[in-house]
């Protein structure tokens, strides 16, 4: 790789109207995007978040400034674009934009079709993306009877269906039921884990706070922020002048520096993390047992809670037709089944397993915390 951003903007200037004097929509945007780096943009409504994601696929083109890919500047000719969507699926905000087909099934074929793929590539495709997004039942639905989240999902699955480097999200959650927001995590989690660049936009700060590596936060037009989470949200004025709130996670960690004397640092984002800053040296908790699974593994639910993670082992289960204790969720669910003192068994992709391990380490940087085996 011989770029350190996989997308850039470069002083980004942009207007909705072209007359002059008219509003500006970007002020002078220069950011980076790293690529495997779980990447949230932040800001009010209003900041500019759709309009620069709209930047970032070609679609709009700044008045001035730049977008570069891979290093290389965008270039606005119609077949190049057409390669570069190749690469960068971005699903708007509204799924109204984005779904035209007058099924579900035609809407998810659409990108893999035209790629000219063979037709069990489209058809496994459209099998797996509508899967993911909890979707399958409603393949052969015309796109006109779903809900708005139901068509939500279905404008993510055709995202995926992609298989695109980077994957942009504008606001993925809003509109969605709490179980579907963190299924839609995951997926976003997993597709991370497994090497596909993930850029949100939201301006729901505790999902921007507990999940992303990197922010980027928008002001009416500016950026005033690029860095790790916690600094932003150190700057009170910061945080108020851009609309936006304290994540709760902040600030009860804070509130602990004041009833228990405890520092701010290290900064847990997670119930789990912050409980492990709480919970006594001598807790009891239970273990976590994390098991991969493939296709002829035993799995045995007995005793232990169970958790299950990644797409390969939830289809797992649902073709046995075994049910999992936790199913959305599970790295943190299972943390906290096992700090309660229940011992836990997370199965899960093998190609997830070191990276699910990695996570619940993290857990070791606040405090006391369950073994893992
Ligand atoms: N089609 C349009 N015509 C004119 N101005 C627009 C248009 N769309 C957006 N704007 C303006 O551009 C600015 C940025 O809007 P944008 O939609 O990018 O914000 P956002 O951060 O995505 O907000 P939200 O959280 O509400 O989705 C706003 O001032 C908005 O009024
Ligand atoms: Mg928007």
């Amino acid at each position: 790789m011989d770029f350190e951003y996989i997308i850039e903007a470069r002083d980004l200037t942009y207007s909705y109207e072209k007359k002059d004097g008219a509003p500006m929509s970007l002020k002078g945007v220069s950011l980076g995007i790293k690529p495997g780096i779980r990447t949230v943009i932040l800001g009010a409504n209003g900041a500019g978040k759709s309009t620069l994601f709209y930047h970032f696929n070609g679609v709009f083109k700044p008045k001035s400034g730049e977008v570069l890919y891979r290093g290389i500047p965008l270039c606005y000719d119609k077949e190049i674009l057409y390669q570069l969507r190749e690469d960068i699926a971005v699903v708007v905000q509204n799924p109204d934009e984005q779904i035209f087909s007058s099924t579900v099934e035609e809407d998810v074929a659409f990108g893999p079709m035209n790629r000219n793929l063979p037709p069990d590539v489209v058809e496994s495709r459209i099998r797996d993306s509508l899967f993911k997004v909890g979707m399958e039942e409603f393949r052969n639905r015309p796109t006109t009877q779903l809900s708005y989240g139901q068509k939500k999902r279905v404008a993510i699955a055709g995202a995926l269906a992609m298989e695109p480097k980077v994957l942009i999200l504008d606001e993925p959650t809003a509109g969605l039921d709490p179980q579907m927001s963190q299924e839609v995590m995951e997926l976003v989690d997993q597709m991370c884990m497994t090497g596909t660049t993930v850029i949100i936009s939201t301006h729901d700060v505790d999902l921007a706070y507990a999940w992303a590596d990197e922010i980027h936060v928008l002001r009416l037009g500016h950026l005033v922020y690029s860095g790790k989470p916690e600094e932003f949200f150190e700057d009170r004025d910061s945080v108020a002048l851009s609309g936006l709130s304290l994540p709760h996670t902040f600030s009860i960690n804070h509130s602990l520096e004041a009833i228990r004397g405890l520092p701010d640092a290290p900064y847990p984002r997670t119930n789990s993390q912050l409980l492990a800053k709480l919970a006594p040296s001598d807790s009891d908790f239970g273990r976590i047992r994390i098991v991969p699974v493939s296709q002829d593994s035993q799995i045995d639910t007995d005793g232990d809670v169970v958790g299950v993670y990644g797409f390969e082992a939830k289809k797992l289960f649902r073709d046995r037709g075994i049910s999992a204790d936790i199913n959305f969720n599970a790295i943190e669910g299972c943390c906290l089944s096992a700090m309660q003192g229940h011992d836990t068994t997370i199965y899960c992709d093998q190609e997830l397993a070191a990276t699910i391990r990695y996570r619940i380490g993290i857990l070791t940087m606040f405090g006391h915390v369950p073994e893992v085996v």
